[in-house]
């Protein structure tokens, strides 16, 4: 059952945000605005903005921001379709469901259809199969009972290798997607097989509790078998924006103001076991600036709760400094060696567990601890050592007062004067800006973990300009206009952009342009089903409003002439861009290659790229 995407709309255009969010929020208005105190994160002066123009609302403060419909699901804490059903009643509209056909469905929609019923088969395998004895076996052995497994959905992969590849066949399911989604794989020879075959499974979820991904576990730990496998990334999992155990957790996290963070999925789920729900894991990658912020949507303060190993205390200095990067308070809490939460807990039970956490340390006294065991404060020349170290990560944190204070307690320790202390602050943060510097602050942290692979920073400094456009030209689609927006789909492909995320809104506002009759982003956002796609568009279309008194201004837009004026500047510079990257790379290699005919080929070529580039700043001129 689904609601109509009609209904959908009808209710979107309907309601008006600002009643609506007014019922909740105080709002004052301001120009075109209104204003009130954020209910998303505790503020003294309002940041919090609604756009009735737009039907959107924004914090400055907090970024969090959305449609009518993404508000309500903030707010209280409900679905998506919640949402709509409980604005729907306000507004007295009557909804009618459809039934679910795939035919009608928009692309995410499937992936998530074939992930959900792949969890059901993995799930009935475990509870219900005979062969599914093994894994309740398996689970029995470690204590997992039997309410986890059904709210965490674990389930068994068959070890017959195509079990679920003739499951989805039967259910008429598309192979080729779940092969996208990394269930099913496809030999040389073009045999489908099981990829999570003969594991143990655990479902991974987005924070609204729909499946996004699997992990799989060996029954037997081997050297040459990888202890889990991970569904790869795909359009709906982002694995560096995840954090495993969300959907269950969140609540408990607000309610506690703070969360546990673990490595595993088993660590997760044996807390969870034993009433211990603040909690969300890892699992697998480095914790990465993504991860905080969605964390720091529900809580500033986390408790890291790393194994003790040598793996665990590299991984819990790396994130304690992503975490300060993004001013959340830090405690460390130290297992005895060789126990994990799961291990621990299990063991001794919850009242020990929770004297551990009481007993957490701050991250200095933490990394000295580190510091001291390994024999860093023996000599004169490690210790000096050693203390830069400690001070680096207090660089990090942009609370002025804060730092101080860290500052205090470590020249207290060290029986140090400050101002040497905070000198060395002072050259942590300048490295810091030049660092940041590179990276570009028009580029958002989307487009830098697309960079990730940046190996070679060069490679960055050229996508710098053509991500730039691409958020220009996106951001100029969002007003809506269509002039405009005809202007750029009859000149742009989606070829032409770089990064992912912006060929999918491209894409999408090039379908939604073509079947309504007006564009907007409002709508839009009802039509992204990823959280972090939503943010973005979002903090697009709000970007050049950032000082707030100028979210009324609409220079660049003001008349339809300059505004095809700027569509045509931003086409030919994106057109450009290629173009004369490849004319520099040429020119490299025209200058090392030893080849004459090489190089007279690449010099042919240069002047055909040439006069391209002629062309097009003729064209778009
Ligand atoms: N992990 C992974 N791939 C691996 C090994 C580990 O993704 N090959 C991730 C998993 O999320 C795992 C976490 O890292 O839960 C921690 O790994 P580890 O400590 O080895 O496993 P445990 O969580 O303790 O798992 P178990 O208790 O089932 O052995
Ligand atoms: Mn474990």
């Amino acid at each position: 059952m689904r609601i109509p995407e009609q209904k959908v709309e009808e209710i979107l255009h309907s309601a008006d945000i600002v009643d609506f969010v007014g019922q909740f929020v105080q709002l004052r208005k301001r120009g075109k605005n209104y204003v009130g105190l954020c209910p998303f994160h505790n503020e003294k002066t309002p940041s919090f903005t609604v756009n009735s123009e737009k039907q959107i609302y924004y914090c400055f403060g907090c970024q969090e921001g959305g449609n009518v419909f993404k508000f309500l699901m903030s707010y209280k804490k409900i679905s998506y379709v919640e949402a709509i059903q409980e604005i729907a009643g306000d507004l007295g509209i009557n909804i009618e469901y459809e039934e679910n056909k795939f035919g009608v469905q928009s692309e995410t929609e499937v992936l998530f259809d074939i992930n959900e019923e792949a969890a059901r088969f993995f799930s009935n395998n475990l509870l219900k199969s005979a062969e599914g004895e093994r894994g309740r076996l398996y689970f029995d052995n470690r204590k997992i009972k039997i309410n986890s497994i059904r709210s965490f959905g674990l389930g068994y992969a068959q070890t017959k290798r195509d079990a679920l590849v003739n499951h989805l066949l039967e259910k008429k399911i598309d192979i080729e997607k779940a092969i996208e989604l990394g269930l099913i794989g496809r030999t040389d020879k073009g045999v489908l097989y099981d990829r999570f075959s003969n594991r143990l499974i655990f479902p991974i979820f987005s924070p609204n509790g729909r499946v996004i991904a699997f992990a799989g576990r060996v029954f037997e730990t081997s050297d040459n078998m990888a202890k889990y496998i991970n569904s790869p990334e795909s359009k709906i999992y982002f694995k560096g924006r995840i954090l495993y155990g969300l959907s269950h957790s969140k609540d408990e996290i607000r309610k506690l103001n703070s969360a546990l963070l673990v490595e595993g999925y088993m660590d997760l789920i044996s807390l969870h076991q034993h009433g211990i729900k603040n909690v969300v894991a890892v699992s697998g990658t480095a914790l990465t600036e993504d991860q905080v912020q969605l964390l720091s949507r529900y809580t500033k303060n986390v408790v890291l709760l790393f194994d003790a190993d040598n793996a665990g205390i590299k991984a819990s200095m790396r994130s304690i400094e992503i975490l300060l990067k993004q001013d959340m308070n830090i405690k460390i809490v130290s297992l005895p060696a060789g126990e994990d939460p799961d291990s621990f807990v299990q063991k001794f039970g919850k009242d020990e567990f929770l004297n551990c956490i009481q007993r957490a340390v701050n991250f200095l006294e933490y990394q000295f601890s580190i510091y001291e065991s390994s024999g860093k404060f023996a000599d004169p020349v490690s210790s000096t050592e050693a203390i830069r170290e400690l001070v680096k990560p207090i660089g990090l944190i942009s609370d002025e007062l804060k730092r101080s204070m860290l500052i205090k307690s470590l020249a207290e320790k060290f029986n140090l004067r400050e101002k040497l202390l905070e000198s060395e602050t002072e050259k942590v943060l300048k490295n810091l800006a030049r660092e940041t510097g590179r990276v570009d602050k028009t580029v958002s942290k989307e487009e830098a973990l697309q960079l990730i692979d940046k190996s070679v920073s060069e490679r960055e400094k050229e996508l710098k300009p053509l991500l730039k456009l691409e958020k220009e030209i996106l951001q100029i689609l969002l007003e809506g206009k269509s002039s405009i927006l005809d202007y750029i789909f009859e000149n742009i492909d989606v070829e032409d952009f770089y990064l992912i995320e912006h060929k999918k809104i491209f894409e999408l506002v090039r379908t939604m342009n073509q079947s309504v009759d007006y564009f907007n982003v409002n709508s839009l956002l009802a039509k992204l089903n990823d959280e972090t796609l939503q943010k973005y568009c979002i903090e697009l279309s709000v970007d050049k409003y950032r000082i707030s008194d100028k979210w009324d201004s609409n220079n660049v837009i003001e008349n339809e002439k300059s505004a095809i004026k700027h569509a045509k500047d931003l086409v030919r510079k994106i057109k450009l861009i290629p173009i004369e990257q490849s004319i520099r790379d040429n020119f490299e290699q025209i200058k090392s290659v030893k080849d004459e005919k090489l190089q007279i080929e690449l010099m042919r070529e240069n002047s055909e790229l040439n006069q391209e580039k002629k062309f097009i700043e003729q064209k778009y001129s």
